[in-house]
């Protein structure tokens, strides 16, 4: 049975599609069989895996809870990570998702409103947790973070209040590098130059502490 990964958090634009997308590609560059399992209407996340030329990696759209519910664990039984792509909303696809995955990643941007939908996030994970007696295991990272923004201590002295629910401490900075991405149906290990090199590292870094987190 392979891990569930899963990128939640309601508000848009906060980097669910492309973290999922970058940690389902560096898996794979790792070795293993990753399938992206796309549960957000507008698609992205699917759309850029199969637009891209390398080794594809499978991906399902599903959005109904009922659907969520089911067909997690089925498609985690054929890989060895099952990678997440929340829907925008909390919603009962959210819940859905909440119940099956094995570790929650929350990614904030570090501004008062996205700070205000990361708490509405950690609320759904605190019930699925305690509905579930334990799981799933949660963590939040810093996104989209501008270089030198006095917010970021704040934000990050905020969320570390939670118990529940881990801080990282990789912060992934806004890049163009990054943002270009999807357009060059690519992931950051494609583009070539310095700024792109340290995206790359603060992926790489990001993703091994997610990596730590897994139960
Ligand atoms: N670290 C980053 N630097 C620059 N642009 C980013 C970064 N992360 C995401 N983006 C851009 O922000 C937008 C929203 O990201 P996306 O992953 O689609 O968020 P979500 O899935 O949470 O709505 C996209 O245009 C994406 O290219
Ligand atoms: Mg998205």
């Amino acid at each position: 049975m392979g891990a569930v990964i899963a990128l939640v958090n309601q508000k848009g634009g906060c980097s669910k599609s492309t973290t999922a997308v970058h940690i389902s590609c560096w898996l794979s560059r790792k070795g293993h069989f990753v399938q992206l399992l796309d549960a957000d209407a507008q698609r992205s996340s699917s759309i850029w895996l199969t637009s891209m030329e390398d080794k594809p990696i499978p991906t399902t759209v599903l959005q109904s809870p009922d659907e969520l519910l089911e067909q997690i664990p089925e498609l985690a039984e054929q890989c060895d990570y099952l990678i997440v792509d929340g829907p925008a909303g909390l919603s009962e696809a959210s819940r859905a998702i909440l119940f099956r995955a094995d570790l929650a990643v929350v990614p904030c941007q570090p501004t008062g409103l996205d700070l205000q939908s990361a708490s509405d996030a950690v609320r759904l994970i605190k019930q699925a947790q305690s509905v579930r007696g334990g799981p799933p295991k949660a963590a939040i990272f810093i996104s989209r973070a501008v270089k030198g923004t006095k917010l970021l201590d704040e934000a990050i002295a905020l969320l570390s209040k939670t118990k529940e629910v881990s801080v990282l401490k990789t912060v992934i900075h806004q890049k163009q590098a990054i943002a270009d991405t999807f357009g060059q149906a690519a992931t950051i290990w494609d583009l070539s130059g310095r700024p792109a090199a340290e995206s790359a590292r603060e992926y790489e870094r990001l993703f091994k502490e997610i990596m730590g987190m897994l139960p």
